[in-house]
C-alpha cells in the first residue's frame, strides 16, 4: 500500500464519514443508487433522496417492476433525470440477464446504462471491497495536486496517467473504506477553491503544495 492510501484510511478511521446510509448495510443495490444520485450531486442533498428512494423501492425487483413515473417523481428535485431512467432500465436488465442482481463481472456492471468504468469500481469495491479503483472529479483532482501533474484531466492522456496513479495507491485490504476515504478526502478537503492544506494529511508529500501550485491545478480545459 502507498503513503497515500495508509495516511487517507488513517484519516478516515479519525475524521471520514462512517454513518452514511449506504454505508449500513452496504449492498450492492444500495451502493449503486448511492453511487448514481452521488455522480452529480452532493452528499448533504443526496441523503434524504435516498432514504426516501430506499423506502420506496427496498431491492432491485422492486425498482425494475415500479412504473417510470414512479421513479420520476422518486427522483424528483434531483435533476439529471437520464441517471433516473439509467437507473430504471439496468434493474430491469439486470432482471431479465443477471438474475435479478448487479452483475459482480466488472466488465458486465461497467457496460450497464449510466454506470461506467469509474461507478463499477466504486461498487464492486464498497459493495464487495474488490480491489477496483475509482477515478472521478474529487479523485481527479486529489491526485492532479498530490503528483503534481499539469494538463487538463479530461484529456485521454492525462486521463490514462491518472487511471495508472489511482490503481498503483489501492491498498491490499479495506477497499470499501479506502474508496469512502478518496472520494471524502476530494470532497471535504482536497476542493477546487480554498482547500484545507493546513489540515491535509497528505501534505508533506503533495506536490503541488511543495511548488505552490495547489490553486492551479487540476488545469482547465483548454480552448
Ligand atoms: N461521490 C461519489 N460517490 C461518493 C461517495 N460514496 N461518497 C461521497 N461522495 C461521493
Amino acid at each position: 500500500m502507498s503513503g497515500f492510501a495508509q495516511r487517507l484510511l488513517d484519516w478516515f478511521d479519525r475524521d471520514g464519514r462512517h454513518d452514511l446510509p449506504w454505508q449500513h448495510p452496504r449492498t450492492p443495490y444500495r451502493v449503486w443508487v448511492a453511487e448514481i444520485m452521488l455522480q452529480q450531486t452532493q452528499v448533504q442533498t443526496v441523503i434524504p433522496y435516498y432514504t426516501r428512494f430506499l423506502d420506496a423501492l427496498p431491492d432491485l425487483p422492486a425498482l425494475a417492476a415500479a412504473e417510470p413515473d414512479r421513479v420520476l417523481a422518486l427522483w424528483s428535485g434531483l435533476g439529471y433525470y437520464a441517471r433516473a431512467r439509467h437507473l430504471h432500465r439496468t434493474a430491469q436488465i439486470c432482471v431479465e440477464r443477471h438474475g435479478g442482481e448487479l452483475p459482480r463481472d466488472f466488465e458486465a456492471l461497467a457496460a450497464l446504462p449510466g454506470i461506467g468504468r469509474s461507478t463499477a469500481g466504486a461498487i464492486l469495491a464498497q459493495a464487495h471491497g474488490d480491489r477496483f479503483a475509482i477515478l472521478d472529479g474529487n479523485v481527479k483532482r486529489t491526485l492532479c495536486r498530490y503528483h503534481g501533474i499539469g494538463g487538463w484531466p479530461g484529456s485521454p492522456k492525462v486521463e490514462k496517467q491518472l487511471w495508472q496513479l489511482a490503481e498503483a495507491h489501492l491498498p491490499e485490504a479495506r477497499l470499501a473504506d479506502y474508496t469512502q476515504a478518496v472520494m471524502d478526502f476530494g470532497a471535504t478537503l482536497c476542493t477546487r477553491s480554498k482547500p484545507a492544506c493546513v489540515l491535509c494529511p497528505l501534505q508533506e508529500d503533495c506536490l503541488a503544495l511543495r511548488e505552490g501550485r495547489v490553486e492551479q491545478l487540476p488545469e482547465p480545459k483548454p480552448g
